[in-house]
C-alpha cells in the first residue's frame, strides 16, 4: 500500500515528498516548547511528513469534510512567534499565519495572558441581551482607528463572512435599495449573502444554486493584467476622472444594467486578497467614492484580510486616502480568536433592536485578546510590517532579476503577491509551478500559500525578522532554481 503522505499527493496531483533519509528520527527529539520558542529557522527532523502527522491527517480525511483545501501535509502541533512545530517535532517558519489571522504571531504572551485573565472573570454573556465593559472598549478604539473623522458604531460577530452579512444587511436597511456591486477576483465568503459577492474561484459557488443577492461583478483595478489592457497612463488613473475601471460603473452599468437609486452598494477589498494580493492604484478607490457620493449609495470597504496592520498601516484604506462607510474587520484582530467587527458611520446603524445580532458575536474573551492585539499592532508591530515588508518585496524584486518565472511583485506591508508566470511577455500564468512552489518550500520548512491562481501570497505574522525574511528570500532562490 502506498503511503498516505504519497496517496496524500497524489490525490491532489503534485509531485510526492522528500524523504529526508539523512535525518529520518524517531518522533521521540519532539522539540520541546522553550526549543520551539528560541527556534527562528526550520529545524527538520524527521521526512515530511512525519508518522504522527500522517496518522492525524488519515483520521482527518476519515471525519473531516473534504471541502477544505489543503495544497500539502502541515500538521499543527503548538507554534511561537513566526515558527510553528509539527507533531513530529518539525519547526516550520510560517509565512501564512492561519491566512493572515495570528497577526501578532502564534501565542503572543501578552495575548495569551489577556486571554487568561478574560477567562478567569467569565466566558460568555450574550451581547445580545446584556451588557459587558469590554464591548464598548473594543468599539471606541476600533472606531477611532477606522479611517473618516465621524462618529461610528460597531457591530461584532465571529467571522469575516459575518462582518460582510452584517455590512450588507446594514447598507440595505439604511439605503432601502438592495442591488449591490462588486468584483471579479474578490473574496467576501462563504455564507449565502457573502457568497454572492465571492467571485474568486468558480468552485467555491458550484452547487450552491443561484446567488441569493443582486450583485453585479466588474473587474478589478488589476494594472500587471488590467482587464481593459490600458496602462495607468491612459487609463485615467492618473488624472482627476479616474481610472476606466472604476468609471465603467457610471459609464456602463448605470446605463445598461443597474439603475443608479437602487444600488445600495459598492463593496471593494482595498487591496485584493484571494484574487492574488492585487494592490490598486489609489485613484481606483477615491473614483468609487466619489461615485458612490454623486449616486447616494453607501462604500464597504472589505478590510477582513488588509485591515488590522498587515499593510503598514492599521488599514489599507488609509494608504489610499480611501474613506468607507462601512468597514468589515476580522482575521487579524484578536491574534486568532474568532472574532470580527462592521464599523459603520453612526447616522447608518439606526436599526432597530432585533434587528441584527448574534449569540456569540462580541465573545469577551475574543475582546480581550483584540485590545491586546491592538496594543501590540499599535507599540511595534505595525511598524514592523511596514520595515520588513520592504525589504522582503526589495529582496524579491532582486530575485526577479534572475528568475524570469517571477512575471510581478507587489504588496502593502506584509501582504505581499509574487506572481508566476511561464513567459514575462506573454504572462501565461505558471499555475502548476505555483503549486509546487508550495511543496518545495514545505519540504524546505518554509509555510506559504497561493491566491488567484498564480500567485504566491506572504502574509506571515507581523513579528517577523530580518533573519527570517532572508531565509525566505533564500528559500525562495533555491525553490525557483528547481522548478
Ligand atoms: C477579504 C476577505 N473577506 C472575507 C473573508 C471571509 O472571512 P471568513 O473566512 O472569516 O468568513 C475573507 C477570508 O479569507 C477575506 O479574505
Amino acid at each position: 500500500m502506498r503511503s498516505l503522505a504519497i496517496q496524500f499527493f497524489a490525490r491532489r496531483k503534485l509531485p510526492g515528498p522528500v524523504i529526508f533519509e539523512s535525518v529520518k528520527k524517531e518522533c521521540d527529539n519532539m522539540s520541546t516548547t522553550a526549543e520551539l520558542k528560541s527556534a527562528k529557522l526550520p529545524i527538520l527532523k524527521t521526512a515530511l511528513p512525519g508518522p504522527k502527522s500522517r496518522e492525524i491527517i488519515e483520521r482527518d480525511r476519515q471525519y473531516i469534510s473534504p471541502s477544505y483545501t489543503r495544497n500539502y501535509p502541515f500538521v499543527m502541533q503548538r507554534g511561537r512567534g513566526a515558527m510553528v512545530e509539527d507533531p513530529d517535532g518539525n519547526v516550520f517558519l510560517d509565512l501564512n499565519a492561519g491566512v493572515a489571522v495570528c497577526s501578532t504571531g502564534h501565542s503572543h504572551p501578552q495575548v495569551v495572558e489577556a486571554i487568561k485573565q478574560q477567562l478567569d472573570e467569565f466566558i460568555h454573556i450574550c451581547a445580545a441581551d446584556f451588557y459587558y465593559p469590554q464591548m464598548p472598549a473594543l468599539a471606541e478604539r476600533l472606531n477611532r482607528l477606522a479611517p473618516g473623522g465621524f462618529e461610528k458604531k460597531v457591530h461584532f460577530g465571529n467571522s469575516g463572512a459575518e462582518a460582510i452579512e452584517g455590512s450588507l444587511k446594514l447598507a440595505f436597511h439604511s439605503t432601502r435599495r438592495q442591488k449591490v456591486i462588486g468584483f471579479y477576483g474578490s473574496f467576501h465568503g462563504r455564507t449565502l449573502g457573502a457568497l454572492s459577492l465571492t467571485a474568486s474561484k468558480a468552485r467555491q459557488r458550484g452547487g450552491f444554486g443561484r446567488q441569493a443577492l443582486d450583485v453585479s461583478h466588474i473587474p478589478y483595478a488589476n494594472c500587471y493584467r488590467c482587464p481593459y489592457n490600458l496602462t495607468p497612463e491612459t487609463c485615467g488613473a492618473m488624472e482627476s476622472k479616474g481610472p476606466h475601471c472604476a468609471r465603467v460603473i457610471e459609464d456602463l452599468l448605470f446605463k445598461t444594467t443597474i439603475p443608479a437609486d437602487e444600488c445600495a452598494a459598492i463593496v471593494v477589498e482595498p487591496v485584493q486578497g484571494e484574487g492574488g494580493y492585487v494592490v490598486p492604484p489609489a485613484s481606483f478607490l477615491q473614483t468609487i467614492r466619489s461615485i458612490a457620493d454623486r449616486h447616494g449609495m453607501l462604500v464597504i470597504a472589505d478590510e477582513v484580510q488588509s485591515g488590522m496592520g498587515r499593510t503598514g498601516r492599521m488599514f489599507a484604506s488609509e494608504h489610499a486616502g480611501f474613506v468607507p462607510d462601512i468597514l468589515a474587520s476580522a482575521k487579524g484582530i484578536a491574534s486568532g480568536l474568532p472574532l470580527s467587527a462592521t464599523i459603520a458611520r453612526a447616522d447608518l446603524m439606526d436599526w432597530k433592536p432585533g434587528a441584527h445580532a448574534s449569540t456569540f458575536g462580541g465573545n469577551p474573551v475574543a475582546i480581550a485578546a483584540a485590545l491586546a492585539t491592538i496594543d501590540l499592532l499599535e507599540d511595534h508591530l505595525i511598524a514592523n510590517a511596514a520595515k520588513m515588508g520592504e525589504y522582503l518585496m526589495e529582496g524579491m524584486r532582486e530575485l526577479m532579476k534572475k528568475h524570469p518565472m517571477i512575471g510581478d511583485v507587489r504588496g502593502q506591508g506584509l501582504m505581499i503577491g509574487m506572481e508566476l508566470v511561464r513567459d514575462r511577455q506573454t504572462k501565461e500564468p505558471a499555475i502548476e509551478e505555483r503549486d509546487r512552489f508550495e511543496v518545495e518550500c514545505y519540504r524546505r520548512g518554509l509555510l506559504v500559500l497561493g491566491c488567484g491562481p498564480n500567485t504566491i501570497r506572504l502574509s506571515p505574522p507581523l513579528v517577523i525578522d530580518r533573519e527570517q525574511c532572508d531565509f525566505t528570500l533564500k528559500t525562495f532562490d533555491e525553490v525557483l532554481s528547481v522548478l
